[in-house]
């Protein structure tokens, strides 16, 4: 027989009780695949490998049956499921250290004798997400040259341009006068260097005077925003025009309108319900809306841009710099994903999609706000 380990002794190596590992044994989760000669359970290497993965997903707090989906799951291998859990581990320490942040800052604030409001306190718990995310950013994401040229059309001959919720500074115009401004430090810390000076701030309390900008911008932003509609006027009184390029989720029949979110993450539709339509952003600038269409081969990897090259979804690093995936949870993605990659290899998807593979452009929601 093949180098085998004894129940006991995976108990010992990897800290866990045999109760567990019987347990786990019984509902199928990790079999050890042979027996010694007295007939107890022996543990082969391919064994002692699932068994890392279940207790290291068991560590980051899944549930069983979201762990079984992810040891079961078909189009990882061991080296995906490393790099699955190096990202997924990276992501509970920068959420961690995120909330050490927060709790400094209360602690600092009540020596202080200041009292914290309630969204003071939550925040930690909710806001934080490009302190979670934002360091997958910089690898897909960037200014697509077409929609650039929408935007700084759209600012006219502005000449000092406030950029909200800038992010790592994709779309700003390099022949203005740019202020930034960013409440995520991650993101802050990514901007390039010799980019613009940016302010640490939030788009509903912005530190500068009535009218101190000819415009104001804010790209793929405002759907992050707690109070979209505050965070627009606010904008709208720092500047004397403003340009914002976001997103249609109100008209009639918008989930249907990307394959993407119409025949495998309708979990995308939840993430937007509550938010105002895009009537009340409009109204809140007062400006109108004007659509933007996708190019095939969009080069800022926002979540609509892969339209036409399917393939690209089935790229870990593609969905990371995308907050959807992070914020429907491991088990949609995991199982979007994988039915995409079986429609792909089956022709379902073409055959459904047959139609966009002409386009060179798509219309999937995408609007330019000006004022
Ligand atoms: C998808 S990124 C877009 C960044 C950049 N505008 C771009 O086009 O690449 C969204 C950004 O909005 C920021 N954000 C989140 N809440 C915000 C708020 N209340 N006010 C301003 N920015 C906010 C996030 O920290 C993040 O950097």
């Amino acid at each position: 027989m093949a180098e085998h380990l004894t129940v006991g002794r995976v108990a010992e190596l990897a800290g866990v009780s045999v109760r567990t590992l019987h347990h786990d044994d019984e509902i199928g989760l990790v079999r050890p695949s042979a027996r010694t000669a007295a007939g107890y359970r022996a543990y082969l290497a391919d064994d002692i490998e699932r068994l890392r993965e279940v207790l290291a997903y068991r560590r980051l707090g899944f549930g069983l049956r979201e762990i079984a989906d992810l040891v079961d799951d078909p189009a990882a291998d061991a080296i995906g499921h490393l790099r699955r859990l190096r990202g997924l581990l990276l992501e509970q320490r920068d959420r961690a250290a995120a909330m050490v942040t927060a709790i400094d800052q209360e602690l600092e604030a009540r020596a202080m004798g200041i009292r914290t409001t309630p969204e003071d306190q939550l925040r930690v718990f909710g806001a934080q997400l490009y302190e979670v995310i934002g360091s997958a950013y910089p690898a897909t994401r960037r200014t697509e040259p077409r929609i650039a040229e929408r935007i700084w059309a759209a600012l006219g001959d502005a000449r000092t341009v406030l950029n909200v919720g800038a992010g790592t500074g994709s779309y700003e115009p390099p022949d203005r006068d740019v202020t930034a401004v960013e409440p995520s430090a991650v993101m802050r810390a990514q901007r390039p260097a010799g980019a613009a000076p940016c302010v640490a701030a939030s788009a509903e309390s912005l530190p500068f005077e009535d009218r101190s900008f000819d415009a104001a911008m804010a790209v793929s932003t405002v759907h992050h925003w707690p109070d979209p509609v505050a965070g627009l006027r606010e904008m709208r009184r720092v500047a004397r025009r403003v340009v914002v390029f976001t997103y249609d989720a109100s008209s009639p029949g918008w989930q249907d309108r990307f394959w993407l979110t119409r025949d495998y993450l309708p979990e995308f539709a939840e993430l937007l319900s509550g938010r105002p339509a895009l009537a009340d952003l409009t109204r809140a600038i007062g400006g109108r809306a004007e659509p933007v269409p996708v190019p095939w081969d969009c080069t800022d990897g926002f979540f609509e841009a892969h339209w036409r090259r399917p393939e690209a979804y089935l790229d870990e690093q593609v969905r990371r710099a995308v907050s959807v995936w992070t914020r429907v949870g491991p088990s949609a993605e995991l199982r979007a994903v994988e039915n995409l990659r079986a429609d792909l290899a089956s022709g379902r998807w073409a055959e459904r999609n047959r139609d966009l593979l002409d386009l060179d452009a798509a219309e999937l929601g995408l609007r330019l706000l000006t004022a």
